[in-house]
C-alpha cells in the first residue's frame, strides 16, 4: 500500500495526540468497517477551537487523518469546523489509497459530534 509522504509524516509523528482532562467537549466515533475508534477532545474559547487533542485506536491512515484534522481545526471557529469534510482532510494529506478512504470518516465525524454536544450542552 502506498501512502503519501505527508501521511507517513503524520503517522510517525502525530500532532496533538493525547487527551484534555478538562475538555469542554468530547466526541467519539467508531468505524463500522473495521471497528477502529477515534476520540477527540476540545477546549473552546469564544466559539474558537483553542486546543484539540485526539486518541485513535486505528490504522496508519486513521492516525494520519486524526493528526491532520487537529492541525486544520485548531484556531478555527466552530462554524468553520462544522463545514470541514473528510475530503478536505484527504486532500490536505495528498490523497489516501482507495481501500483506506473509509478511515478518513472517523476524524470529522468525531469532531462534529463533539461540537454538536457542546452546542446542545450535553
Ligand atoms: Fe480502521 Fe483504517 S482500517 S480506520
Amino acid at each position: 500500500m502506498i501512502y503519501t509522504e505527508k501521511v507517513m509524516e503524520h503517522f510517525k509523528n502525530p500532532h496533538n495526540q493525547g487527551s484534555i482532562p478538562d475538555a469542554d467537549a468530547v466526541g467519539q466515533e467508531g468505524n463500522p468497517v473495521c471497528g477502529d475508534v477515534m476520540k477527540v477532545y476540545l477546549k473552546i474559547k469564544n466559539d474558537v477551537i483553542a486546543d484539540i487533542k485526539f486518541e485513535t485506536l486505528g490504522c496508519a491512515a486513521a492516525i494520519a487523518v486524526s493528526s491532520a484534522m487537529t492541525d486544520m481545526a485548531k484556531g478555527k471557529t466552530l462554524d468553520e469546523v462544522m463545514k470541514m469534510t473528510k475530503d478536505d482532510i484527504v486532500n490536505d494529506l495528498g490523497g489516501l489509497p482507495v481501500q483506506k478512504v473509509h478511515c478518513s470518516m472517523l476524524g470529522v465525524d468525531a469532531l462534529h459530534q463533539a461540537i454538536k454536544k457542546y452546542r446542545t450542552g450535553k
